[in-house]
């Protein structure tokens, strides 16, 4: 009987950082500056006073000290509030593409493989860089992959989705070793001149070799994998190719990413420990005997309390629980993959769950144990 294995991972961030301290005096810079342009309108009661950001209250809510972003000029530029980004052109490849080479050239080293032996891309994302064609395929050509390569869109579960389905397709013999990519470049999608959104979000990609039978040094075997959906808006974007059809217009802000923070909280913590706790159960393992929760990178506070769920204590040793989400943000579905790349260093037969959730809501926890 063959096993399936995440053989090796890469990640790759782009260089410019945020501290938090930056990210606040620009946004406050933005709103004295909107405070001024509309004193008028905000003294007759038409218009809404802008309320500064603070460092005290990010680090309280969401435990970021910083993000890794695509552009930081442009971010803090308080006349701008958005990175600076190209076009989609046919002449050079998508800012994903370049992305997902990056973490991909990484993953392909640790699993110890070449291209030649990869039978497979699937690209899993947030954000769809365009319609078509599949950044899967134009990884596929760049990297000179034979067989075949897609595109797959879950939300902050994509990465594992895509592992997901990497899996199934070894599983029933479609192929033998595939490339997982997610590239998620979400800081063109923030409104930074949101006082409850601005501090969220960083850049990343996380690139994962899915094999049969993996000899690499730093593989872990997949023991069991569970995926759950459930319809919310709590987290929604509205953006789409219909809205250049539209009737009814909507305004650019309307589309981007917007949450209800707090529903997504209360929602969604019960959710993925009960989850996660079944699955233990039915694999008959105790929760103590997982050694790492390699959980999605959303909030520090969410991650600690389903943990404690799951352990049935809060005092815990916080080491079980990898958190770059300090100093890389929510990096949307890669955040549990660059948890589990950066702090994996387990024994033989050790175990861990790998978990994401969000939009959806969607749910996806692999166990896995070290080889
Ligand atoms: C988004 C999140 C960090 C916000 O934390 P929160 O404690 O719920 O904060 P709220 O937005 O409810 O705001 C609490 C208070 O802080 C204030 N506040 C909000 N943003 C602030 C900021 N940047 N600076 C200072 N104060 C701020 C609010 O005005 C509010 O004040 P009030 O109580 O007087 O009304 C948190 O809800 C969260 O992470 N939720 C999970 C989100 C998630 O998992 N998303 C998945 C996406 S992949």
């Amino acid at each position: 009987m063959h096993n399936i294995h995440i053989a090796g991972t890469g990640i790759w961030y782009p260089d410019d950082k945020i501290n938090n301290d930056e990210l606040v005096d620009s946004y406050n810079s933005y709103v004295d500056l909107f405070n001024t342009k509309n004193k008028e309108a905000i003294e007759n009661g038409d218009v809404i006073q802008m309320q500064q950001s603070s460092v005290e209250f990010i680090e309280k809510a969401s435990g970021i000290k910083s993000r890794h972003v695509i552009d930081k000029n442009g971010i803090l530029d308080n006349k701008r509030m958005m990175p600076r980004v190209n076009n989609e052109h046919e002449d050079r490849l998508s800012i994903h593409a370049v992305a997902g080479i990056n973490a991909a050239k990484n993953a392909i080293k640790q699993a110890n493989i070449s291209t030649n032996d990869i039978d497979a891309v699937i690209v899993g994302t947030s954000h769809a860089a365009r319609n078509y064609p599949a950044v899967a395929i134009e990884i596929q050509n760049e990297l000179k992959i034979n067989g075949y390569a897609y595109d797959m869109l879950v939300g902050c579960s994509s990465t594992t989705f895509a592992i997901n389905n990497a899996y199934s397709d070894i599983a029933s013999g479609l192929a033998n070793t595939i490339l997982v990519i997610n590239p998620e470049i979400s800081t063109p999608f923030v409104n930074f001149t949101h006082r409850d959104k601005h501090f969220i979000f960083g850049d990343g990609c996380a690139a994962t070799i899915i094999q049969k039978d993996s000899t690499s040094e730093k593989s872990f075997k997949i023991i069991d994998r569970k995926l759950y959906t459930q319809f919310s808006n709590n987290i929604r974007s509205n953006y789409s190719y219909l809205n250049r059809a539209a009737i009814d217009t909507k305004n650019n802000e309307d589309l981007l990413f917007h949450q209800n923070g707090r529903g997504v909280f209360k929602d969604v913590c019960p959710l993925v420990a009960k989850l996660i706790t079944d699955q233990l159960e039915l694999n008959k393992i105790e929760p103590k005997d997982i050694s790492k929760f390699w959980l999605h990178q959303a909030n520090g506070k969410m991650i600690r309390l389903i943990t404690s769920k799951i352990l049935g204590t809060d005092d815990f040793d916080s080491s079980i629980t990898p958190m770059p989400i300090i100093n890389f943000g929510n990096l949307a579905s890669v955040g549990s993959l660059f948890a589990f790349n950066l702090d994996n260093d387990l024994e033989a037969g050790q175990k861990g769950v790998i978990c994401s959730f969000g939009a959806g809501y969607s749910v996806c926890s692999i166990i896995v144990e070290k080889n």
